[in-house]
């Protein structure tokens, strides 16, 4: 299995991952992740932290000579404002300061719901860890498993479908060429001709002081059928795929393959009819099997059906706003119009490199529960065996 915890708050001294349950023999070094932690600092529309962040990541155990070695992997992605803020998120109880509490809470964010369960009269102690700076730590796991899942050609590709309402329409291209059209979008879409107009919508956002969000789509290809399971709903890749995404910050919604469309059709134009073609298995493909269209989005009854897996995920607009919204004092219970100095005006672009890496996690986790192994070659060979078996099946 595929387990991880993350720790550490967005101004405290590091963000730390530990990844238990990977194989040993993978390679992997700070150089492939801090690629995608590049990614994720990316995009129009972001605020002034990520100009003071420029994250790297270290590796603190698990990986020795460019390999794993099969004990749990630390990761730590270290704040860099955090020069700033030693005292102010100091440990030690004799820096305590109660004039720097805050106490307004902004709506939409966890501030007040996490101040009422916690017990705190200071945000602050909430704020610190549900903002999305943890998805940094989150990414450089990410980059962990699609390390494990290329070892098997599974690639994955993660994009912005939908900015404020402007849709991209998705060209046909393999996950290569769709990844290299997505790098050169500065929203990190697929559409070069909806680009115009999504930045332009995020100007707009910036000049009222307000935010916009949007839908991302995260495309997997290569995904052998079985994958996940039917028995137990714990068990289901599209059950943990939603879990996964759910828990991204801001994220709203979830669909996989056509999603909420498939209610408003008929059974005759949402089931992937099944076709059979044994030159297939020789050629290349892993079965035999194939579909024509893939509108379960490569999952069905909770397991892979050897399509790609197509999952769509909404992010709802950032709730730190430049223009003012209501909210009460939660020590004065005084009406104030809470104002920010720094926030980002649209994440949707380094939304879809989290929403990526969560894929790539449950993913991971899904085909090191049916091939696992201690070291990679054991992992190569259950596979093996599994595909040589899947040809004939
Ligand atoms: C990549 C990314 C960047 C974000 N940046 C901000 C931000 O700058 N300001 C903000 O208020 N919220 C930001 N958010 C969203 C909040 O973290 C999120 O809305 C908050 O934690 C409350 O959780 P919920 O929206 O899931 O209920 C960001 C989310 C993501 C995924």
């Amino acid at each position: 299995m595929f387990r991880y915890l993350t720790a550490g708050e967005s101004h405290g001294p590091q963000l730390t991952a530990i990844i238990e349950g990977i194989p040993a023999g993978l390679n992997l070094s700070e150089e492939i992740i801090n690629a995608d932690l590049a990614r994720r600092q990316g995009g129009y529309g972001r605020g002034g932290r990520m100009a003071i962040e420029k994250d790297q990541v270290e590796i603190l155990s698990g990986v020795r000579w460019g390999k794993t070695i099969g004990s749990p992997i630390t990761l730590c992605v270290k704040n860099k404002d955090w020069a700033n803020w030693q005292e102010k998120m100091s440990p030690k109880e004799r820096f305590r300061d109660d004039n720097i509490h805050v106490t307004r809470s902004r709506p939409g964010h966890a501030d007040l719901p996490g101040a009422m369960k916690y017990d705190h009269r200071d945000v602050r102690n909430i704020l610190e860890r549900s903002s999305a700076r943890e998805t940094a730590v989150r990414v450089a796991v990410g980059s962990v498993a699609k390390a494990l899942l290329g070892q098997f050609n599974i690639d994955i590709c993660g994009f912005v479908s939908e900015l404020g309402g402007i849709k991209a329409i998705r060209p046909k291209l393999c996950l290569a060429d769709l990844r290299s059209t997505v790098a050169k979008s500065e929203v990190y879409t697929c559409d070069s001709s909806v680009e115009p107009g999504m930045k332009e919508l995020i100007d707009e956002a910036k000049s009222a002081g307000d935010t916009v969000g949007g839908v991302v789509e995260i495309i997997a290809s290569g995904v052998p059928a079985g994958l996940g399971s039917h028995v137990q709903w714990d068990r289901k890749l599209d059950g943990r795929i939603a879990m996964a995404m759910m828990s991204i910050q801001a994220f709203k919604g979830v669909e996989i393959g056509l999603g909420f469309e498939a209610a408003a059709r008929k059974g005759s134009n949402v089931h992937d009819e099944i076709f059979y073609d044994r030159s297939r298995a020789s050629q290349g493909s892993m079965t035999g099997y194939y579909r024509v269209t893939n509108n379960a989005g490569g999952i069905e009854g909770g397991m892979t059906n050897g399509e790609d897996i197509v999952v769509r995920a909404a992010m709802k607009p950032i709730p730190t706003l430049y223009k003012p919204l209501r909210s009460v004092d939660i020590v004065s219970k005084e009406p104030f119009e809470a104002t920010v100095e720094r926030s980002d005006v649209c994440a949707v672009p380094a939304a879809s490199v989290v929403a990526e890496s969560v894929l790539a996690i449950e993913l991971a986790d899904a085909f090191m529960v049916k091939f696992g192994g201690d070291s990679i070659e054991e992992m190569q060979r259950n596979y093996a065996g599994y595909l040589e078996y899947l040809k004939n099946f």
